[in-house]
């Protein structure tokens, strides 16, 4: 940022800066400012600030409860019609405070509910998901095509997993020439819907075919977006190879090679942002750094107070999951009885399956002094158990990227984790944390009692959590490639600030 003192400030200059600016259109369905669900929502909160840098980004998000709650004063800009089965909504207007502006759409009924972005209170997703989503993309989709009320047109969509895919395909079929890149964070959701919804969503009955949105009979959003869009991302490069084979395809593996041979798809890293330092966390008992440790064994201390367990010199390992069944979550449970007989401890928090969840409290309840399960989520309470923690189990059967691992990181506790996706890219075997090949309660086995041994040699575990703490992993890396893969879709003209 150019510094002015003494000077007013250069309005010339600033609009000739703007005016070089690609414009484009980030499309979520969460962001961790007002709400998430895991780290989708992270990352639709750094990327887009990171790229305002060197772009002129917006971000396009439903106007849940809690948005609507966290902006009373919200301006309405604009309103789109009806298309199809699709609600007539408006496009509201909120800056934030660091100066990223957000689209909201508000539409009657639809995004104004209890529950999370997709799930109603009693985890059911909703049954008009489709008409939710659907409204979502082609929102972006007038957005690209001009509504001359907002004063701003994309010259990119950049979209994420299925609910932000169709847009791609809304594109195509009204002849919008707009490109769209389509970040695949998950592949395991895919937005699958009976046929019969087809002309309710506005899509051509030709486009129901298999160069289209048609998968195994039904409608895929994904599939839309990896068929139509101009670009693939998806979030780490070993997780870009493995959907194109058949065992981490998800059935879209033939396309994925296909479009990964024409040099469309490309894997990114996440990053984490600034806030994840232990030396400034308001959260933490006590601050610390890859220099001066001491705050590290008191915020161990006031972890296990705070969960209950038993003082302890053995390690503390910890899992901060959402519960479900990609996590690995049966690895930990297996693992638990030889935690515990080694002199460990356990902390786990996240929430999911009802039976991953009663499990796990029923584990604690046999071993109240040695494992503590907090069912939910609250960022403080994972921020303590990162900072308190020696090592966080990540057993995924497969993890696109992970941010958990790099949190840990930060906050000198070492992964140990399945060697598959974004963890393989993140974390570096016998430096930063600990890999194993191979999901098996086996080879989990070996590398928790691997990491038990470095953790019985005290020096050897100081340089560990050193490198760890230090492994840069902030967003400027990735929101440099995304400018890459910009360039790619927009062609040469793309324009980028200096
Ligand atoms: P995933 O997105 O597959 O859950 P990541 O490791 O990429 O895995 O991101 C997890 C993110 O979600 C982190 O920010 C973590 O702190 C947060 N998180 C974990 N469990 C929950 C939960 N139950 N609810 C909300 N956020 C969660
Ligand atoms: C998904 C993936 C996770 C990734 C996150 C953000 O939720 O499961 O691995 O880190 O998206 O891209």
């Amino acid at each position: 940022m150019r510094s002015r003192v003494g000077r007013a400030p250069d309005v010339a200059a600033a609009e000739r800066d703007a005016a070089l600016r690609c414009k484009l259109l980030f499309v979520t369905s969460e962001i961790a400012d007002f709400l998430k669900v895991g780290g989708l929502g992270e990352v639709s909160a750094g990327l887009p600030r990171a790229l305002r840098r060197v772009a002129d980004a917006r971000v396009l998000l439903p106007g849940y409860r809690a948005v609507l709650a966290a902006n009373p004063d919200m301006r309405i800009v604009a309103k789109l019609p009806a298309v199809a089965e699709i609600p007539a909504c408006e496009i509201g207007e909120i800056d934030t405070p660091d100066g990223l502006t957000m689209y909201i759409v508000v539409a009657d009924g639809l995004f104004d509910r209890p529950g999370n972005a997709y799930l109603d209170e009693h985890a059911s997703p909703w049954d008009d998901n489709d008409v939710r989503f659907a409204r979502l993309a082609m929102a972006a989709v007038e957005l690209a095509r001009g509504v001359p009320a907002l004063g701003w047109q994309p010259e990119v969509l950049h979209l994420n997993d299925w609910p932000g895919a169709l847009a791609a395909g809304y594109l195509d079929w009204q002849k919008v020439e707009t490109p769209s890149i389509l970040t695949i964070h998950n592949l395991a959701y895919q937005g699958l819907y009976g046929r019969d919804r087809l002309s309710r969503l506005g899509i051509p009955a030709e486009a129901f075919a298999m160069d289209g949105v048609e998968f195994h009979g039904k409608i895929s959003f994904l599939k839309a977006g990896i068929y139509y869009a101009s670009q693939i991302t998806t979030v780490s490069a070993t997780y870009a190879k493995e959907i194109t084979t058949p065992e981490f395809g998800c059935g879209l593996d033939g396309l994925l090679r296909l479009r990964s041979g024409e040099g469309r798809l490309t894997g990114i890293l996440n990053g984490i942002d600034e806030s994840w330092n232990p030396s400034a966390d308001p959260h933490l008992a006590h601050p610390f750094d890859s220099v001066n440790w001491r705050g590290k064994a008191a915020n161990a201390q006031h972890l296990r107070e705070a969960f209950g367990l038993a003082v302890s010199r053995g390690p503390l390992f910890a899992v901060v999951s959402r519960l479900v069944h990609q996590k690995g979550l049966d690895l930990t449970m297996a693992a638990i009885e030889s935690i515990v007989r080694d002199g460990g401890q356990l902390v786990v928090t996240g929430e999911g399956e009802p039976e991953v969840e009663n499990a796990l409290r029923a584990t604690a309840a046999r071993h109240p002094q040695s494992i503590a399960v907090k069912i939910g989520y609250e960022e403080p309470t994972a921020r303590r158990i990162f900072a308190g923690s020696d090592f966080l189990l990540m057993p995924s059967r497969f993890e696109p990227c992970g941010l958990s691992q790099m949190y840990a990181q930060r906050f000198g506790s070492l992964p140990i984790a399945h060697n598959t996706g974004g963890l393989g890219d993140t974390i570096e075997d016998g430096a930063t944390g600990f890999l194993f090949s191979g999901a098996t309660p086996e080879t989990f086995a070996q590398a928790i009692h691997r990491a038990k041994s470095v953790f019985d040699r005290k020096d050897q575990f100081a340089a560990m959590r050193r490198r760890a703490m230090l492994r840069p992993s902030g967003w400027g890396e990735a929101a440099r490639s995304y400018m890459d893969v910009y360039r790619r879709a927009i062609g040469p003209g793309l324009r980028v600030a200096a």
